[in-house]
């Protein structure tokens, strides 16, 4: 089993099942252009997200790390007519080059983002919740953090999505030193804590590589 063939199977679907369109391929573009990192989901990740949305019927989505606005897009795209989704970037630059792709897909009138510290500016969204689907994608370290704030702005049937838990497997190294691993596995205890959730974790391999997402819903009250 090889990166190469994961990515070659990856390629096979996303070619029949959602071929690559202008506005995500422009994306792409401008992070190479700009030498943002390669860590944009992956189109089928993407997908999911899409679907995951159209299936709660998703009016708000939360979005914690914006980068380019891949998976921004992606989402914005299940909302109907004034639906909204705000997505919150702690880099200037990233935020500029996002905006200008979301303008660039036709969503500006359904996309903000937030220029911050996901943190700071977390508290401050009590009065635009509660939102119906939260995508957690910045600093892995801040994980339980931005967790408990998802669950806080959620409604019973809110889907939470938290990316990047698996890391090549290094996950279940209770020692690791990455603090990103660290992050995930408080993340993992908070999730298994939380009892207003049902989730699970799903290992992914393609063209990103070995990872995964732990996927969650808050449940009736
Ligand atoms: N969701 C994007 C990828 C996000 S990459 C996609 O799949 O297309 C992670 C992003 O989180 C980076 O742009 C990084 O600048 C941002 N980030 C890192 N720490 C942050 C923080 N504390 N608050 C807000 N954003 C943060
Ligand atoms: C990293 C971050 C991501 O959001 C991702 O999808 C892949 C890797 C990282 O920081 O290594
Ligand atoms: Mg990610």
């Amino acid at each position: 089993m090889s990166q190469n063939l994961w990515s070659q199977v990856d390629r096979y679907f996303a070619d029949q099942l959602h071929p690559e369109d202008a506005a995500l391929a422009a994306v792409l573009a401008s992070c190479e252009a700009n030498h943002l990192p390669p860590i944009s989901v992956a189109p089928n990740q993407g997908r999911l997200l899409q679907l995951l949305a159209l299936a709660c019927g998703a009016r708000r989505i939360l979005e914690v790390g914006t980068l380019a606005g891949y998976s921004t897009i992606c989402m914005a795209r299940a909302l109907p007519a004034g639906g909204k989704l705000i997505s919150l970037e702690i880099d200037p630059r990233h935020a500029g080059i996002a905006l200008e792709n979301v303008g660039r897909a036709g969503l500006a009138d359904k996309v903000e983002i937030r220029l911050g510290r996901a943190l700071d500016l977390l508290p401050g969204l009590a009065g635009e919740g509660p939102f119906d689907l939260v995508f957690i994608d910045a600093d892995k370290t801040s994980n339980p953090e931005y967790f408990a704030w998802a669950v806080k702005l959620s409604r019973p049937g809110t889907i939470i999505v938290i990316d990047n838990v698996v890391r090549e497997g290094k996950v279940i190294d209770a020692h690791s030193k990455d603090q990103s691993v660290q992050g995930v596995r408080r993340l993992t205890a908070a999730v298994a804590a939380e009892k207003r959730v049902r989730a699970t974790t799903l290992q992914t391999v393609g063209s990103k590589g070995y990872d995964g997402l732990i996927i969650a819903m808050v449940l009736p009250s």
